[in-house]
């Protein structure tokens, strides 16, 4: 009998959308995404705006639009000067002031949640870019003469991820808050096309990692472990297995976990059962932390239905970052093509938005 996932007409009947394909371009859809960035910074308005070094950056967002802040994040753990912050809501928090730069981030233009933190960043002084497709936050940053970036219409928010993560990282370039970003891209470049072989529908699941991976999940709950320079790439496996394979997961961030999460571990069978853990991992950890881990996958091995491990590839921090994504993003699609179910559209997300108390 054939694997099910090499029986390539059924993934295309599932993922009807194309969210396989999509996924399959991000090393093209970096590339075009570097484009895009480097014609926003030739921009008077835009070079005005970054000559002084700000005192924290902000990226404003929600769900697959706040992602890109999260990996600059990581991308940056060990060698930010400045303070990264994600900031998820209808406010930005209170530090932040003109001294900062925010990124209100929404790929729609029309998140609630942006559009409000937009407003509160324009109120505060706050030097602010919009980063979108258009809609609402595309009209507002022109009435308020805000640079705006736009992006290529048409993607699922997450599946812009490229547009949403490089832009800024080549902003973040250009005020010379950090080095080696053309280098470190070149290598990620190279990795991810590398990957993309590996894990490409054609390739057959006995070699392909994306596909064992997904098998491997298949009905669990997936809850993925991260030290805390990968807790964005966990953060963003969870969310892909949410929004493209349908099930609940969930993220739990290195050595944290250590101090509570553990624990669970000691309870019902019946509940374990049901959850397979998801180690992300980069063979540079912390000794401190390595030995640890070592231990925690002990405690989980036998009680949960599946543990596994998903090694980072690559050199530089960008390519282990983007290649855990990318393997990631893939699986997620193929777990959702076992279970049946298209991974573009996310109904539940569009209900909720349209309960506004506020609407559009
Ligand atoms: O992945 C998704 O579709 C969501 O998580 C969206 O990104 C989120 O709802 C915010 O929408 P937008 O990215 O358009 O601001």
């Amino acid at each position: 009998m054939e694997a099910p996932l090499d029986d390539l007409e059924r993934v295309k009947t599932v993922d009807r959308s194309g969210m396989l394909e999509v996924q399959m371009s991000m090393p093209e859809a970096l590339l075009n995404a570097r484009r895009l960035a480097e014609e926003f910074l030739e921009r008077g308005e835009v070079k005005g705006l970054l000559e002084e070094e700000p005192s924290a950056l902000v990226v404003a967002g929600m769900g697959g639009s706040a992602i890109g802040g999260e990996l600059l994040r990581d991308w940056l753990f060990g060698s930010s000067p400045i303070p990264i912050h994600v900031s998820r809501g209808y406010q930005l928090p209170s530090f932040i002031d003109e001294m900062s730069l925010v990124f209100a981030v929404s790929y729609s233009g029309n998140t609630e949640e942006t559009l409000s933190s937009f407003q509160d960043a324009v109120s505060r002084g706050c030097r602010t870019i919009a980063v979108t497709s258009g809609g609402r936050l595309g009209e507002m940053s022109a009435r308020h003469g805000v640079p705006c970036l736009r992006l290529p219409r048409g993607l699922a928010p997450r599946a812009a991820l490229p547009y949403l993560f490089l832009p800024l990282a080549l902003i973040l370039d250009e005020m010379a808050l950090v080095s080696g970003l053309e280098k470190e891209l070149e290598e990620a470049l190279r990795v991810l096309r590398g990957l993309r072989r590996e894990v490409a529908p054609e390739t057959p699941q006995a070699d392909n990692p994306a596909k064992l991976l997904a098998l491997s999940l298949s009905h669990t709950i997936p809850v993925v472990y991260a030290p805390r320079g990968y807790s964005g790439v966990a953060l963003r496996m969870k969310t892909q297995f949410n929004e493209n394979s349908k099930v609940p997961a969930y993220r739990a961030v290195l050595p944290e976990a250590f101090h509570n999460d553990v624990v669970g571990y000691e309870g019902p069978r019946e509940l374990l059962g049901s959850l397979s853990a998801v180690f992300l991992r980069d063979g540079e950890e912390d000794p401190r932390l390595r030995a640890k881990m070592d231990v925690m996958r002990g405690l989980l091995e036998g009680r949960v239905r599946v543990l596994r491990e998903v090694w980072a590839r690559g050199e530089g921090r960008l390519a282990r970052v983007l290649s855990l994504v990318f393997l990631g993003d893939v699986a997620s699609t193929y777990l959702a093509v076992l279970y049946g179910v298209d991974p573009t559209p996310v109904e539940s997300i569009s209900m909720i938005k349209g309960a506004s108390a506020n609407p559009l």
